[in-house]
């Protein structure tokens, strides 16, 4: 860790804000499957008009217990409502759901890799906007106890670990770059090392999904600037690995190489990276993983200064321009992971 070079404070920044408001969290609708009960209190978010002004608030829609069947989510999803909200007071119980949700779908024998893939996948979408808006340690265990079933899917079971990596190209929410990054890294490391490395993959597989924290302290109009950043914008940027070392620290995270991965995603085998410019030989290998993950999704995502490319397009592109900063044969092991698996 000597080598992460700590630059002087550009405080103030600011935290990234919570689009479901302060205390609040969003819960995608396609958590739910078949017949259930709603796992905590539901709400929806009103506009209302007080005094004048637009106003939101979240009224309850759904108690505790109360049945929250196929019916009543096809009657939501008819007037467009695709999230409710859960009270951050109720997030264990409604993470503890998710995961029993997930638990269940990849036990059922009658599940295809198709169904247990959308549940893997919409669990780790779900606590990466928890960890991501509130990096707090008790944040961060809930969301070991949901990153486990990815890591393990992807592990142990090709087919949906190819389901996973195709819906992982296609999908470009916000917040699921994080989610991608992790199922890719993952996806690498296991296909690049091989067997030798699930014990490993297992331990430090949640550096992928968490490589991006010290971004909570970069202010949303930077992130969303749809032109180039001016330098002071850029050295702020550029210091999200430094913080997310930080704050991986503040959450618990003691793990030295889970560290290194958000300290070394962004330095280049050529040496023109951040924050340090360390060469390939000093770059940890499951960092040099995530930068390859990384770069693949932002190419395959829509940003405001680009619009998405198709996983074929975004590998040419890397084939044919990023021939100094990433390794050959660790790109190809990446594009043989696109490669057309056996069906069941
Ligand atoms: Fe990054």
């Amino acid at each position: 860790m000597e080598n992460v070079a700590i630059t002087e404070d550009l405080s103030p920044l600011v935290q990234q804000i919570n689009p479901a408001g302060k205390g609040w969290l969003s819960v995608n609708l396609g958590v739910f499957v078949n017949e259930t009960n709603a796992p905590c209190d539901l709400f929806r978010r009103v506009k209302s008009h007080i005094g004048g002004r637009p106003k939101e608030t979240h009224v309850l829609f759904a108690q505790q217990g109360y049945p929250f069947g196929h019916e009543i989510r096809t009657r939501l999803a008819d007037f467009g409502i695709k999230e409710l909200y859960v009270h951050d007071h109720d997030a264990v119980l409604y993470f503890n759901y998710v995961k029993e949700m997930t638990d269940n779908i990849l036990r059922d024998e009658k599940s295809t890799s198709a169904q247990k893939a959308t549940a893997v996948y919409t669990c780790c979408q779900e606590i990466m906007k928890k960890v991501y808006y509130e990096p707090r340690s008790t944040s961060l265990e809930m969301a070991k106890g949901l990153i486990e079933p990815t890591v393990e899917t992807i592990i142990a079971d090709p087919f949906t670990s190819h389901a996973l990596i195709r819906m992982a190209s296609f999908d470009s929410d916000t917040y699921t770059h994080c989610t991608n990054v992790g199922i890719f890294g993952i996806a690498l490391a296991k296909a690049y090392f091989g067997l030798r490395s699930e014990k490993e993959i297992r331990r430090l597989g949640p550096g992928f999904f968490l490589h991006d924290i010290g971004k909570c302290q970069v202010p949303v109009e930077i992130l969303n600037k749809p032109g180039p950043l001016s330098p002071r914008e850029r050295k702020i940027v550029e210091r999200h690995p430094v913080d997310g070392i930080r704050m991986l620290k503040q959450m618990g995270v003691n793990d030295e190489e889970t560290l290194l991965i958000a300290a070394q995603h962004h330095e280049r085998d050529d040496g023109k990276g951040y924050v340090s410019g360390l060469n390939r030989s000093e770059i940890h290998p499951y960092a040099r993983i995530c930068r390859l993950a990384d770069i693949f999704e932002a190419l395959t995502s829509n940003r405001p200064y680009h619009r998405r490319r198709s996983s074929f397009d975004a590998l040419k592109f890397m084939q044919s321009e990023l021939t100094t900063d990433i390794d050959a044969e660790l790109f190809k092991t990446f594009v043989e992971i696109f490669a057309p698996n056996p069906r069941r």
